[in-house]
């Protein structure tokens, strides 16, 4: 299981410090964009997302959690980002289209969805997306407890990407922590997403190893 940690949870006042430490020890950087209208909250946006890719050296992770989010796909890729999703609440109809123009860019296309939306929504999706993220929390704050049904989706949702061969990944976003890592590498997951577990660790970097080898 390759682990992303979120920089939402990072020393915002020292965030090349724990960009170094992520290059040295993470696999992937997972980035939160917030719109205040598709979530209940506001993060950080492309001034700070385009000097990352100065410094940052494994591949960045943009999660958009924004209405309208095909407007900002070309930025993303601009800003140096190698994967890139959005919520499929924010896109519906347009799920397919999106995924398409993400790879069109040269990123790896991935749809989230919030723990309420049934995960079948997206079985149409496994052969178009790169990635499916799995919200184990509702989108909007880092450090929320893990909802335990999340592991029944992310089963279901292995299943039907084995039934239908595709390599699609499971990426899991929300509450992991070293209670949940075995369970959810066993139900099926890819890579797994953890902010407020691996920076409210007193090291951070021997956290992130621990996650992995869960
Ligand atoms: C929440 C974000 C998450 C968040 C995870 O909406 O998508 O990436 O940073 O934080 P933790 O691991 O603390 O739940
Ligand atoms: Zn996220």
């Amino acid at each position: 299981m390759q682990i992303a940690p979120s920089l939402l949870s990072a020393d915002f006042l020292h965030l090349e410090k724990d960009l170094r430490m992520l290059n040295e020890s993470a696999d992937i950087l997972h980035l939160d964009v917030m719109d205040g209208t598709q979530v209940p909250n506001i993060s950080f946006g492309f001034s700070v997302l385009d000097p990352l890719s100065k410094v940052v050296t494994i591949p960045m992770d943009v999660h958009l959690m924004v209405v309208e989010p095909q407007r900002w796909f070309k930025k993303v890729a601009d800003d140096g980002a190698s994967m890139c999703s959005f919520h499929y609440e924010a896109a519906l109809s347009h799920t397919a289209e999106y995924l398409s123009q993400i790879r069109s860019l040269g990123m790896k296309a991935g749809v989230a969805i919030n723990p309420d939306i049934p995960v079948e929504r997206l079985f149409e999706f496994v052969d178009k997306a790169d990635f499916i993220l799995i919200m184990s929390v509702f989108a909007g704050f880092g450090g929320q407890k893990f909802i335990p049904a999340s592991i029944e989706r992310i089963k279901a949702l292995k299943e039907h990407i084995l039934r239908s061969s595709s390599d699609t990944l499971i990426e899991i976003d929300g509450g992991v922590s070293l209670d949940n890592a075995a369970v959810l590498r066993e139900a099926g997951v890819d890579i797994a997403v953890a902010g407020s577990s691996v920076f409210k660790a007193e090291d951070p970097a021997a956290m992130i190893a621990a996650l992995r080898q869960a």
